[in-house]
């Protein structure tokens, strides 16, 4: 693991100011009770911020690893937890949300309000067939009736599977396949960088086939745009909601009900429908919410930009925040669109005082220049949180500095689609903030920098970060594939003394100070604008184009996203005739965006004659990345054929 040492030295040092201190929610205190006892500590937590329809004897079942059971014999609804309570409570005028469309068209929904549509698109459902344990998908942009489909879905009992709107049809597909999904709910289209971006065509050709287990789709007018009708399978969403009740009794269901199945990129092709759980996911997230970001619920207005699709959409723009009864922002578009400052127009018009963003969205910024975020008052801003990827130094300070006034805490958390929540944080008001390290494990969490053998490297030593207990909001597996659950995560550290843990994938190590610094994946996954692609799955894509014999995919560093897809094809001799090389390279970048998605299609691709392989034939991607990132490449003696390096870097140069 040395290979991913990193050597960068930060002396800033950032202590919370006095002031805040004295009014924020968490104190030191947190990380003594949970030391102290730490099962008793989420037990604790789950009983103090959620509500429990029947309370749970038991804390963790940890008796058949890597199975995890919480709370399991407590019963809860997690929609009621977010909604109905929160009337209950006479907060029921409290907005949940102000969301703002792309074009400007904007709604503000309260509690009550949100609470009885929730109810109404239950009783949808309901009437549709769909009940405890069916799969829905849902495809639809950052509309508010993506709140309302997501806590729908809970609120029966339902487990959802968010597909991101920028998917292909295709990926859609092998999606709803995997989950053998009953209902679609989407929309006509949705806006994006000032144009309708459809999503119903898509929906169709993922179900064109009539062999899908979808019985029927319901579909949200957004973008006004002409789709086309499947009579008997399509029906609109909003008739359907005009002709429901909003009565709707919320039934307890036991903790371990299954909540969502989220798809997230793994080494291999298939991508892996982790799943999350009801009871133990609730109360990490509501935790989290609440203490990382330092929430007080009667006057915050917290904005995660992330879109739904994504596990920080789930976790940090619906479950933590409505748990916790916070009003938020939601926003459709895209942050340059109409104007390189929508996003800190709608801070100043919306008095946001919690923001939480990912590094790329930062870089992209300071590019462009502080000028832009001058021109709004930003002064409401009092927390700043990055999620996605390592955030540099310079972004860490220049977001602290530009966008927080130079006074705010801002909290780099480090989690996963696996983990469901923050794992890794500072927390304001109690850390003193390091730029560029996400810092220490958040109360009730142990995690440890392991060598290859499973005992921990000694500081400042590079090893892989595991997570050396069982927590709340961790994955309860793969959906339907439990050996690859158990094989991906958790049997390098089976035997591990003291184990087993659970391997996260991430490249780390622990200053002097014990901080940790994340070194990026350690496996074939790319982190592109803090979206995890698979370089199996991209190079599939590519496969599956007629003109490709084989492809090579690296993920390349790249100053704005991260990291940039980078691809290495061989074309078969007869189509190299027919296409020249920056043609064929088009053609292919658009066959990979139609077959995943834009955001994995390539930002460079090189028609080469041969891969670098080794003598087993494994593709050396190491000196692919040093030909896609400029520099010398590295050591080939291990190479079949030690000239091909050569024939690649001559043909590019
Ligand atoms: C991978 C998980 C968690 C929501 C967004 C991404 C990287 C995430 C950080 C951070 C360094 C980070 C890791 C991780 N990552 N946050 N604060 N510092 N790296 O979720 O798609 O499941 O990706 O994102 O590599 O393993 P995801």
């Amino acid at each position: 693991m040395t290979s991913i040492d990193s050597l960068l030295h930060e002396n800033r040092r950032f202590p919370p100011s006095p002031e805040f201190a004295a009014s924020a929610v968490a104190g030191p205190d947190l990380y003594e009770r949970a030391e102290a006892d730490r099962l008793g500590f989420w037990a604790a937590q789950a009983r103090e911020l959620l509500t429990w329809e029947t309370p749970f004897s038991q804390t963790l079942d940890w008796s058949n690893p890597p199975f995890a059971k919480w709370f399991a014999d407590g019963r809860l609804n997690v929609a009621y937890n977010c909604l109905d309570r929160h009337v209950e409570a006479r907060n029921g005028n409290r907005v949940a949300f102000h969301w703002e469309g792309e074009p400007g068209d904007t709604r503000t929904v309260t509690y009550a309000e949100l609470t009885a549509e929730v109810k109404r698109a239950a009783n949808v459902l309901t009437s549709l067939g769909i009940g405890q344990g069916d799969r829905v998908a849902i495809y639809l942009p950052m509309i508010p009736e993506a709140v309302v489909a997501m806590l729908a879905v809970a609120r029966i009992g339902a487990v959802h599977s968010v597909v991101f709107g920028g998917f292909s049809s295709e990926s859609l597909r092998a999606r709803i396949d995997d989950a053998s999904a009953k209902l679609v709910i989407t929309a006509d289209g949705g806006w994006r960088k000032g144009k309708v971006v459809q999503l119903k065509p898509a929906v169709d050709a993922a179900l064109a086939d009539g062999k899908s287990t979808v019985e029927s789709v319901l579909v949200v007018r957004r973008a006004q745009n002409a789709i086309d009708w499947t009579d008997g399978r399509d029906q609109w969403w909003n008739d359907a909601m005009a002709g429901a009740a909003d009565e709707h009794e919320a039934q307890g269901f036991e903790a371990e009900n299954p909540l969502f199945i989220l798809y997230t990129s793994g080494t291999t092709g298939k991508p892996k429908g982790i799943l999350h759980t009801s009871g133990g996911y609730l109360t990490q997230v509501a935790f989290t919410q609440k203490f990382v970001f330092d929430l007080h619920p009667e006057t915050d207005v917290y904005w995660c930009t992330a879109d739904v699709g994504w596990v920080t959409g789930h976790s940090y723009a619906i479950y933590g925040p409505m748990a916790n009864g916070a009003t938020q922002v939601l926003y459709e578009g895209t942050p340059d669109t109409p104007h390189p400052g929508r996003w800190w127009e709608l801070i100043q018009k919306y008095k946001v005082s919690i923001f939480y963003t990912a590094p790329t969205a930062i870089r992209s910024f300071m590019k462009v220049g502080r000028e832009i975020p001058q021109r709004f008052d930003l002064s409401s801003l009092r927390v700043l949180g990055s999620v996605g990827e390592p955030i540099n130094p310079e972004a860490w300070v220049w977001y602290r500095e530009v966008i927080g006034g130079g006074t705010t805490p801002v909290v780099d958390t480090w989690w996963q689609t696996e983990t469901g929540g923050i794992m890794v944080s500072a927390l304001p008001g109690v850390t003193t903030a390091k730029p560029g390290s996400a810092q220490v494990p958040i109360p009730g969490i142990t995690v440890d920098v392991l060598g290859d053998d499973g005992t921990p490297v000694e500081n400042n030593q590079g090893g892989l970060l595991a997570v050396t207990a069982p927590w709340p909001s961790m994955l309860r597996g793969i959906w339907g594939d439990p050996d690859r659950f158990r094989e991906t995560y958790w049997s390098k550290f089976w035997d591990a003394p003291g184990g087993p843990f659970y391997l996260a994938g991430d490249g780390a190590h622990k200053d002097e100070d014990g901080d940790l610094w994340l070194l990026g994946r350690i496996d074939d996954v790319m982190n592109v604008s803090g979206h995890r692609l698979s370089t199996a799955e991209i190079e599939s894509a590519l496969v599956s184009h007629p003109w490709v014999a084989e492809a090579a995919v690296v993920g390349a560093s790249d100053e704005t996203t991260g990291q940039a897809v980078v691809a290495f094809v061989i074309v078969k001799a007869r189509q190299a005739d027919v296409a020249t090389a920056s043609e064929a390279s088009d053609v292919l970048r658009k066959h990979v965006a139609e077959q995943i998605g834009a955001i994995a299609r390539p930002r460079t691709i090189y028609i080469v004659s041969e891969l670098p392989k080794t003598r087993s034939g494994k593709i050396m991607r190491r000196l692919l990345r040093d030909v896609a990132e400029g520099r010398e490449v590295g050591d080939t003696t291990t190479l079949a054929d030690t000239s091909v390096m050569q024939i690649i870097t001559d043909k590019l140069r």
